[in-house]
């Protein structure tokens, strides 16, 4: 798989790019990751990617040349599956939707920042709009790290069988349950006995108990989705 960042403050990115799991596979080279700064973009003569909103209002609004000319490049050398634009008005991230971008080839993200992108970027060139939350960042950046983190590590080859992603919250429609390391002892809290067991199948259906009382505690809505799909 292909990322293409894009983005005006590319120097954001650099910490979750180049290290722990996404930094280790893009070595392995399981994965290429291009981060464009979009100010190079730009034909103003100080580099500017952004202006005043139209019709008034607080915040500086993304400016449409320099996006414009950095996907119209990109597109020009290979074709893309999707371009997608971290913004909270749009549908929220979950699993289903990281298992299908993981699906893809090649990738465009575009990081917005200020108040927002001129919005012909998004009638024009964006095809798939996603939120991380309810709630307001300063910018695309750290969502895009969330979308890249969560696609990067489903790719064939990142993570190794013992810490196979079948195993995360969400992959069945579940939260995880709880996991312990040793010692199995640490200031007299001991472990749950059935882990030191040996016995593969108590264990799963000790973890299945788990899992299935913890969701219906925490997330009822996902609690019930599970019930009605059995
Ligand atoms: N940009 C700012 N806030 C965001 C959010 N919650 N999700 C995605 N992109 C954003």
């Amino acid at each position: 798989m292909r990322i293409d960042i894009i983005s005006g403050v590319p120097e954001l990115l650099s910490g979750p790019l180049d290290h722990s799991i996404v930094g280790r596979a893009r070595k392995a080279n399981k994965v290429d990751i291009f981060v464009h700064d979009l100010r190079e973009y730009s034909t103003d003569k100080h580099h500017k990617i952004d202006d005043y909103p139209f019709g008034g209002g607080a915040g500086m609004v993304v400016s449409p040349q320099p996006v414009f000319e950095c996907i119209e490049k990109l597109s020009a050398e290979r074709s893309y599956d999707a371009v997608i634009f971290p913004t909270p008005d749009a549908i929220v991230l979950d699993q289903k939707m990281v298992n299908n971008i993981s699906l893809f080839e090649n990738i465009i993200i575009l990081c917005g920042h200020y108040k927002g992108i001129d919005q012909r970027i998004r009638d024009e060139l964006v095809t798939m709009e996603i939120s991380i939350g309810d709630y307001v960042l300063s910018g695309g950046e750290l969502p895009a790290m969330v979308i890249v983190d969560s696609v990067v590590r489903l790719l064939p080859g990142v993570l190794g069988d013992a810490e196979s992603a079948l195993d995360d919250s969400f992959q069945d429609g579940l939260l995880a349950a709880p996991v312990y390391t040793r010692p199995a002892e640490f200031r007299e809290l001991g472990i749950p006995e059935v882990l030191k067991s040996g016995d593969h199948k108590q264990i799963r259906l000790w973890r299945e108990e788990k899992a299935l009382k913890l969701t219906k505690e925490r997330r009822p809505d996902l609690y019930r989705n599970f019930i009605h799909k059995k």
